[in-house]
């Protein structure tokens, strides 16, 4: 990990970032007025909102615990870590396989400045963090190699990180550059924005992020399922994120009813 020291320096709390946002649903403490302002808004727009936030990082645990549990996945990928609230990825997958290997990445100085709390693993397992764009994957891909043994399975953990990246911007190169660097036995688990369920509260809170200088793409079921071209689909396949694996949910309190417009899945390469 580099950069800690001058992490702090580059947060810019002059306008909203998805880290920070995401953190204020989450009911974090690391966000700034100006996230709050945003995340107020889009609650105003999309009452839901927050309900999607908790429901996604409960995605992150149960597709965890599948994989640890019943894939035997011992290495991990996370890229868009966001800032750490308990439990992180590593903490649910070390608790069942203490010697698992996690290598967290984000772009935000935030996640950099708060990235001690992602380093306090088990004995036997590894935690590392990288400050890298995932627009970046070759040199994600290089780094991570000094943790990961890429010629054994890996799983790599998108989650709500590719709707903050257009098509254009290479969403789906990016997929397939990390995926295809993946040995036989590995995964993909993603879980990425859809504005199939509500249209409009979804189209509305795009426009807003983009007021605040943030893209947001929502995609459809079929663009989300081009993210695992060619791998294997776990059962129940591509669905609303609270409705993938309940039954391996734990400590999850009521959310509430109605939709989370939200797609998870997780694919296996063959
Ligand atoms: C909504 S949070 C998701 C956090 C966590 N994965 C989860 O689902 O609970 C999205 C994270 O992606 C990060 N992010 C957005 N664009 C990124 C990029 N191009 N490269 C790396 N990280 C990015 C943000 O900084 C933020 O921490």
């Amino acid at each position: 990990m580099t950069g800690t020291e001058s992490a702090r320096d580059r947060i810019d709390t002059s306008k909203p970032h998805p880290a920070r946002v995401y953190d204020w649903y989450l009911g974090g403490k690391d966000n700034y007025p100006v996230d709050e302002q945003l995340g107020q808004h889009i609650m105003s727009i999309d009452p839901g909102a927050r309900r999607a936030a908790r429901s996604n990082r409960w995605f992150m645990q149960r597709a965890t615990r599948h994989l640890v549990r019943a894939a035997g996945i011992r290495q991990f990928l996370d890229i868009g870590t966001g800032i750490p609230t308990e439990p992180n990825l590593h903490q649910i997958a070390q608790i069942t396989a203490p010697d698992a290997r996690v290598v967290y990445v984000d772009n935000d100085p935030i996640v950099l400045a708060h990235a001690e709390a992602l380093l306090r693993g088990t004995r036997d397992g590894v935690t590392e963090y990288l400050q890298a764009d995932a627009r970046e994957p070759r040199r994600i891909l290089e780094e991570a190699g000094r943790i990961l043994d890429f010629d054994r399975p890996v799983a790599l953990s998108l989650i709500a990180l590719m709707h903050f990246i257009a098509d254009e911007t290479g969403a789906y190169e990016v997929v397939d550059t990390l995926v295809d660097a993946l040995a036989p036995g590995s995964c993909l688990v993603l879980s990425a924005m859809t504005a199939d369920f509500e249209p409009e509260n979804v189209r509305r809170g795009i426009e807003t992020y983009a007021k605040g200088g943030v893209t947001l793409v929502g995609r459809s079921h079929d663009e989300v399922s081009r993210f695992f071209k060619g791998l294997d689909l776990v059962e129940p396949g591509i669905v609303s994120v609270k409705d993938w694996h309940p039954d391996l949910a734990e400590g999850e309190t009521p959310i509430g009813d109605g939709p989370v417009s939200l797609y998870g899945g997780v694919g296996f390469k063959a």
